[in-house]
């Protein structure tokens, strides 16, 4: 596939900031990112042809990025991701009130979040991208001024791994994420539901139909959310089941097994014609599995095509939706003297 990316436009001026476009490359992987939202537009891998494919779906200029906000096209979420009830949480008896940008809750850190703000950029080499920003005391809602650091970079053994760091100088919540969205068969290339997926995870979090959980873990064990062994995302994708009608398909938090305290292999998907292998590895305790439900054609890729429904999917690591609002959830909060300190990686081969 052709590199589309036409690199001057995305050379601008943001709220003052100098906003670019950073190739990252080592071996077989590139991977083009702006400092707008801390962005992957794309990411170059082989199939099992020898060819390289651009697999992460992206927009064509800054422009497009800034007009699509509700997609989050591959960008740096924050300062908490996925959802949080009715705007509202309280720490240690303070309570704080956060626009809702998604009827009645917020998501993704509210209007403009991490996603929709210039990052300072540094590459310190070939490989590595390390993007700072500095969110100030009650920015869309959130208490303290936290220092956010986020370092992309490509690995020796193939991987985009992503290293976020974080610290307050008051009690806050935070839940950072990249919101990537994936087409291992190349962007445009048609639907996801070929694909092979395997999740490695015995329970996940249920949700009402705002897409809030409940606060149940249930387990995957005979239902279509069971992704213990492999099966390809569209197998059961329609078959009735409450928890899917909410989704209007795959939209939930999987409560990973496996060690908290370190990487732990989370996910593996198979692109069902490149051959392309992805595989995820996170010290987060949950992963959002989104099928792209709600793609629905509105927007032009950089490739051309249209972000049709279900053409993409999303593997977020996070702590879980509504954790402010779940004591039982593995907290969120971030104190003063704390460093939030947590680790993904998307790793490829091909088979
Ligand atoms: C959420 C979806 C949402 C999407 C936005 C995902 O993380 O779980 O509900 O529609 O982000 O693009």
């Amino acid at each position: 596939m052709a590199n589309t990316i036409k690199e001057e436009v995305f050379n601008t001026t943001i709220d003052g900031k100098s906003v670019k476009l950073f190739w990252l490359q080592r071996k077989d992987l590139k991977m083009a990112m702006t400092n707008y939202g801390g962005r992957i537009i794309s990411l170059f891998v082989m199939d099992k042809n020898g060819n390289r494919i651009d697999v992460n779906i992206g927009r064509g200029n800054i422009k497009e990025y800034i007009e699509s906000p509700e997609a989050y096209f591959g960008a740096t979420i924050g300062r908490v991701g996925n959802r949080i009830a009715n705007g509202r949480f309280s720490i240690n008896g303070d309570e704080y009130a956060l626009p809702t940008n998604d009827n009645k809750n917020t998501l993704h850190g509210g209007y403009k979040g991490f996603q929709d703000v210039v990052w300072d950029a540094e590459q310190p080499d070939g490989h590595t991208l390390i993007l700072a920003y500095t969110s100030p005391d009650m920015e869309e809602g959130f208490p303290g001024n936290l220092q956010a650091k986020v370092t992309y970079s490509i690995t020796e053994n193939n991987a985009v791994r992503i290293e976020y760091e974080a610290t307050t100088d008051k009690p806050t919540v935070v839940n950072l994420t990249n919101h990537a969205y994936f087409n291992l068969n190349g962007e445009g290339s048609g639907t996801i539901l070929d694909h092979k997926l395997q999740i490695n995870a015995d329970r996940f979090t249920p949700v009402d139909s705002g897409l809030i959980p409940t606060g149940e873990l249930r387990e995957v064990a005979s239902t279509p959310f069971d992704f213990r062994k492999q099966h390809t995302i569209g197998e059961r994708i329609e078959v009735a089941n409450e928890q899917l009608e909410f989704g209007n398909g795959y939209d939930h938090n999987y409560v990973l097994n496996g060690d908290e305290n370190g990487l732990h292999h989370a996910a593996k998907v198979i692109g069902d014609k490149s051959g392309v292998v992805m595989e995820v590895f996170t010290e987060e305790p949950g992963i959002q599995f989104y099928s792209g439900n709600f793609m629905d054609s509105k927007n032009t890729l950089k490739s051309g095509a249209k972000d049709d429904f279900r053409t993409a999917f999303c593997l977020e690591t996070q702590h879980f939706p509504d954790s402010p609002n779940q004591p039982e959830f593995p907290s969120i909060q971030l104190n003063p003297g704390d460093i939030y300190h947590t680790v993904t990686e998307y790793r490829f081969s091909v088979r």
